[in-house]
């Protein structure tokens, strides 16, 4: 099956098959696995082989780090240094689930590549029960970077997974589309001494933190100022993009981009919830509807609806994409979609 760390055939594996992925992972295959919010490019995080193929097969930069997924709190304390005082409340609260933990950790236990030259490494347990079996069969902590090429937008179902890694990778563990839609928040909590950073924003949010542990989290600058450096490697390159060019639509603003649309006689593809997509259709060239018109609809929909649209069979000068307010998971949608867009709105 393996030639030159070549794989010819990508297989597909439902839950029932999980002891084939677990084994295949822990003997240093690269195993894509479902998680609450994208799927995951799995890898044992032991073997320097495996994580190094993890960056090949993506077109990673190699000072992106990634995380370690983990099966509980249990087996992170193994590899830390000092946990801050918010650790444990953050845990028992949002584990399983879509929060990141960076941690100063214990030198020399992963393979060197995990974590890109950094004193951190990153951590997180997944709330979906394949993946978690499928952890604790292989009974090694295992990397997951979005299982998607580098710079496209992550996967959300196998097919997404198929189409970028069809052939390079050992297999992938089917199980559905993900229910988030969104990578994780990723929250920095490596110095005890300093209040925790939101690096990216994701389902769990600053307010719900607030409300829910009384915990006072702040953003990294570069959120806040787009100018500011990221303190997350991986935030500073361009992500989620389609080759088709992508313009945020505020609500208010959606006559006047469908007339846009017809005075210059566009190709549009339209990424919006029914009441949106209802009201352009004639118009439009293509449309793509979230479930419905929420934010977190649209989250859910967002990067199947990028690929959905860049991949219309009539090609599209323009996809345009509901913009929402940036609050609660609205900050997470839209600092993905402003990625995908390249900042831009269809009026400015
Ligand atoms: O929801 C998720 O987090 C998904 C699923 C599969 O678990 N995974 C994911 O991984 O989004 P990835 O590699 O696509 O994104 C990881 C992000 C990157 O922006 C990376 O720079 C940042 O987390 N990161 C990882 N380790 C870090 C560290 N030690 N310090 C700062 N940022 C870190
Ligand atoms: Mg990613």
């Amino acid at each position: 099956m393996k030639g030159c760390g070549q794989t010819v055939e990508t297989k597909r594996w439902t839950i029932n098959e999980v002891d084939e992925a677990a084994e295949t992972l822990k003997e240093g295959g690269l195993v894509a696995f479902p998680t609450e919010t994208v799927y995951g490019l799995g890898a044992n995080a032991m073997m320097s082989n495996s994580v190094r193929r993890v960056f090949e097969v993506k077109g990673r930069p190699s000072d992106n780090p990634l995380i370690v997924h983990v099966t509980g709190f249990e087996q992170v304390k193994d590899y830390v240094k000092v946990f801050h005082p918010a650790a444990q409340e953050l845990v028992n609260m949002y584990w399983p689930g879509p929060l990141t933990l960076v941690c100063k950790v214990k030198l020399g236990l992963f393979a060197q590549e995990v974590a890109a030259g950094l004193a951190t490494v990153s951590f997180r347990m997944p709330d979906n029960e394949a993946s978690l079996r499928l952890l604790k069969k292989a009974g090694v902590p295992a990397v997951g970077p979005s299982a998607n090429t580098s710079g496209k937008p992550s996967p959300t179902t196998y097919e997404h997974v198929s189409h970028d890694l069809q052939g390079k990778i050992a297999g992938i563990l089917d199980d559905g589309p993900t229910k988030i839609g969104v990578e994780s928040t990723v929250i920095d909590i490596s110095d005890p001494e300093q209040e925790p950073v939101i690096l990216r924003p994701g389902a769990i949010t600053r307010e719900q933190i607030k409300q829910d542990l009384g915990i006072e989290v702040h953003y990294d600058n570069h959120l806040l100022e787009p100018s500011d450096t990221p303190k997350s490697p991986g935030m500073k390159y361009k992500h989620y993009a389609p080759d088709t060019k992508v313009l945020m639509v505020k609500e208010k603003d959606w006559s006047a981009a469908v007339d846009w649309v017809k005075e210059n006689r566009l190709s549009a593809g339209v990424l919006a919830g029914p009441a949106v997509c209802d009201k352009v259709r004639a118009d439009t060239a293509a449309t793509f509807s979230y479930s419905d018109n929420s934010v977190e609809a649209a989250t859910k929909g967002l990067y199947a609806g990028l690929r959905a649209l860049d991949e219309a069979q009539l090609p599209l000068d323009v996809i345009l994409a509901a913009a929402f307010p940036e609050e609660n998971l609205g900050v997470a949608y839209m600092n993905r979609l402003k990625k995908a867009a390249a900042q831009k709105y269809f009026n400015e």
